[in-house]
């Protein structure tokens, strides 16, 4: 356990100076900066903590929770009204276990349930490198919860119930990327805040840990080994690529994803993509597949006129597309997901293929909310989820009314 522990810490620990402290007289070496803004973009601290992209890190970003908004706080180094005045002690307990200087307690919107796994050496070259950004004079705004919930106090109650402090436990059985991929996944990755189904609170059900979840009006998806909705059809390679380049040859990334593949899964070296990777093909399915009555004749012809009329063009009649243009529609696992969120978003919003270094060409998936009612929409998101052996749950020309008041 401790050498694959020291593994994991390895390049941290290498690059901190000799006395074993992150910042010694001369301040942190430039390799430690360089490790911590690696980690700092794996964390995708960016996507939270920069609202203003010429501020960045100055906070003040709304994340709005089921139970309200809350403003992600100032990490520039600003003395006043960001993290400048902190001890790294500060710092590494704000992450490890969602506690201020002053000894309140954080909301979990901030991901220190996750952040928990995290060695201490990490926070310390995270803190390295925020402590290299210009400061920027930003106040943080309080956040707007419901009652009871704007007092902070009921967070002890939380962690008391729901949060498991404690670092990354690795597997001497697997192998060291597997490790890596699990402390990624489940720590500084922080994956399951979305993928992951949460209970009243907003606390994850650990017993179905990445088995699909919805987030801000999209579903992310089971990243387990479910066969039909999960990642067993994807290989390795598969993940790797859609991690690295926000598409693959079986699906696309959008909404939330396709911000999380440019902050921050694009970032990470080969090396953390594929272990990625590795983990998650680890997973068994958390729970079973849902059992799908297929839809009535009628609503398939319904939804294959549609189909036929407006998205043959792109999605072919056998609904392969063209890999990495036009992703192809069977076996797709999102797709045939329980929740529709995200199938339902792309239909009523349309989307831009996101771009990466690694595949910069774009693509457009047109709009179709002004064109088609709820009960088109319905049918051919229904015909698609069921043809060219998929199966997906019937979906209702209320829940496409739903999906479209969400609409951003
Ligand atoms: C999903 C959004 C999200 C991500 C990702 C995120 N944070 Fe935060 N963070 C927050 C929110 C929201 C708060 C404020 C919580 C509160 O007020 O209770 C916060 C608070 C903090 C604080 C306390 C600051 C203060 O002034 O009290 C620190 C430090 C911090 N985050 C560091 C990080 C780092 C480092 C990363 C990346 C490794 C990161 N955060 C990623 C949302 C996020
Ligand atoms: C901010 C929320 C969020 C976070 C954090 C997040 N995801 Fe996602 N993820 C999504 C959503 C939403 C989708 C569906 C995307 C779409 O509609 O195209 C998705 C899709 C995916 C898919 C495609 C699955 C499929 O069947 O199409 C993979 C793989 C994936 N995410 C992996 C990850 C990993 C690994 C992490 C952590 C490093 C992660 N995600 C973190 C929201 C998130
Ligand atoms: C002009 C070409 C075009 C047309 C017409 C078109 N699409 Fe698309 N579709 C795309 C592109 C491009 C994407 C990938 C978007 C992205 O990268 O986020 C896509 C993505 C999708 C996805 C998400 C698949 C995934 O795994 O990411 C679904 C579902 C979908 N389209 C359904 C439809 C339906 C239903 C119609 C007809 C009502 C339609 N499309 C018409 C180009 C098109």
């Amino acid at each position: 356990m401790r050498t694959i522990l020291t593994g994991l810490a390895l390049v941290g620990l290498a690059l901190c100076s000799a006395d074993g402290s992150a910042a010694g007289a001369a301040g942190p070496s430039p390799e430690l900066i360089a490790y911590g803004k690696a980690l700092v973009e794996a964390g995708d601290c960016a996507g939270c903590h920069t609202a203003d992209p010429a501020k960045p890190f100055a906070g003040g970003k709304r994340i709005d929770t089921p139970f309200g908004a809350i403003y992600a706080p100032n990490l520039t180094p600003d003395r006043d009204t960001g993290i400048g005045g902190w001890t790294d002690a500060d710092f590494t307990r704000a992450l490890r276990t969602g506690i201020a200087p002053d000894g309140s307690n954080y909301y979990p919107a901030f991901p220190y349930p996750y952040f928990t796994k995290m060695t201490k050496d990490d926070t310390l070259a995270i803190r390295a490198y925020l402590g290299t950004l210009a400061p920027v004079a930003s106040r943080n705004k309080p956040p707007e919860l419901r009652w009871p919930f704007g007092y902070r106090g009921l967070m002890r109650l939380w962690n008391a119930m729901y949060f498991k402090p404690g670092l990354f436990e690795p597997d001497q059985t697997k192998s060291a990327a597997w490790n890596r991929g699990g402390y990624l996944v489940t720590g500084l990755g922080h994956c399951g805040a979305c993928h992951t189904p949460k209970n009243y609170f907003g606390a994850d059900r650990e017993a179905q840990a990445l088995s699909g979840n919805e987030v801000g009006g999209w579903f992310a998806p089971r990243l387990d080994g479910a066969a039909r909705t999960g990642l067993k059809s994807w290989s390795e390679a598969d993940i790797t690529e859609y991690l690295q380049s926000g598409r693959n040859a079986k699906s696309h990334a959008g909404g939330p994803m396709a911000e999380v593949v440019v902050n921050s899964t694009s970032k990470m070296s080969d090396a953390d993509g594929r272990a990625i990777a590795t983990y998650l093909k680890s997973l068994p399915p958390a729970r079973r597949e849902t059992i799908v009555t297929p839809p009535d004749a009628a609503e398939m012809k319904a939804g294959q006129a549609v189909y036929a009329r407006l998205c043959v063009a792109c999605h072919e009649a056998d609904g392969t597309g063209s890999p990495r243009i036009y992703p192809p529609l069977p076996g797709n696992a999102l797709l045939q997901s329980v929740n529709p969120s995200s199938t339902l978003r792309i239909i009523l919003d349309g989307a831009h293929t996101v771009t990466t270094p690694r595949a910069p060409n774009t693509g457009e998936m047109p709009a179709y909310a002004k064109q088609l009612s709820d009960g088109e929409i319905a049918a051919v998101t229904n015909y698609i989820r069921n043809s060219w052996g998929n199966a997906g749950p019937l979906v209702t020309p209320a829940q496409v009314a739903k999906a479209r008041k969400e609409q951003p």
